[in-house]
């Protein structure tokens, strides 16, 4: 970085199907990084607390019934909502650590009948991209050896597999695809070597915007 400016943040999404452990290894990350005097904040999506983010939890819980296109669109708005909050943290030096975001969004809702990969990703496009994925990769057998999914619509056996393909399908080069089976402590000490690595690399990169 140039010195007198400041370094933007870092960028740093987590994915993956539920029960592989991203909550964890980004609260332990964010910590870790804190000690480390990195700025830094955890995010997660969806944002269950702003107005779609309450739509969603409804309907995540069974409360209301929705078309499946009408909750892929809310996801997005609910991205869209923080989009520019995003891009300010970033520019002012903070790094966001980020459970869950559009890869969640195309995949899920792909895994449904009627919406491809290509129309899931069309209302994202223009979001601030992330600098990294970093996919904890799980076979759902294992996952479920965690303990029965929960209550929530898609915690389902069958759906989480296709949801898996998803990932699969959409996975490119640079993801970081981390073996999300082992302890939890040697995958925490993993991405944080992976983390700090990304935070320099990218200070004086730009941002990019999805879908490139
Ligand atoms: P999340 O709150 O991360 O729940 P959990 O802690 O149980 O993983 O996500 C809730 C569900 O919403 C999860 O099954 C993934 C799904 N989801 C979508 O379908 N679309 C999206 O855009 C996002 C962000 C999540």
């Amino acid at each position: 970085a140039v010195s007198g400016m400041t370094a933007r943040g870092a960028f740093i999404v987590f994915e993956g199907v539920d029960r592989c452990g991203k909550t964890t290894q980004t609260q332990r990350l964010v910590a870790a990084l804190q000690s480390r005097k990195v700025d830094v904040e955890l995010c997660r999506f969806p944002d269950r607390t702003t107005a779609t983010g309450k739509i969603i939890d409804s309907y995540l819980k069974n409360g209301v019934e929705l078309d499946d296109h009408a909750v892929h669109l809310l996801f997005s708005a609910n991205r869209w909502e923080s989009a520019q909050a995003i891009r300010k943290k970033l520019a002012a030096g903070t790094t966001l650590i980020v459970d869950r975001y559009a890869h969640s969004g195309v995949c899920f809702s792909a895994a449904k009948q009627g919406m491809d990969i290509e129309w899931c990703k069309a209302p994202d496009a223009g979001l601030p991209a992330p600098d990294a994925v970093i996919f904890l990769k799980l076979a759902i057998a294992d996952a479920m050896k965690r303990g029965q999914f929960g209550e929530e619509r898609y915690e389902k056996q069958d759906f989480q597999t296709k949801v898996l393909d998803n990932f699969m399908q959409m996975k490119t080069d640079s993801w970081r695809v981390i073996d999300a089976k082992r302890p939890i402590d040697a995958i925490a000490e993993e991405i944080e070597t992976l983390a700090l690595d990304i935070i320099n690399s990218c200070a004086d990169k730009p941002l990019e915007t999805l879908w490139k």
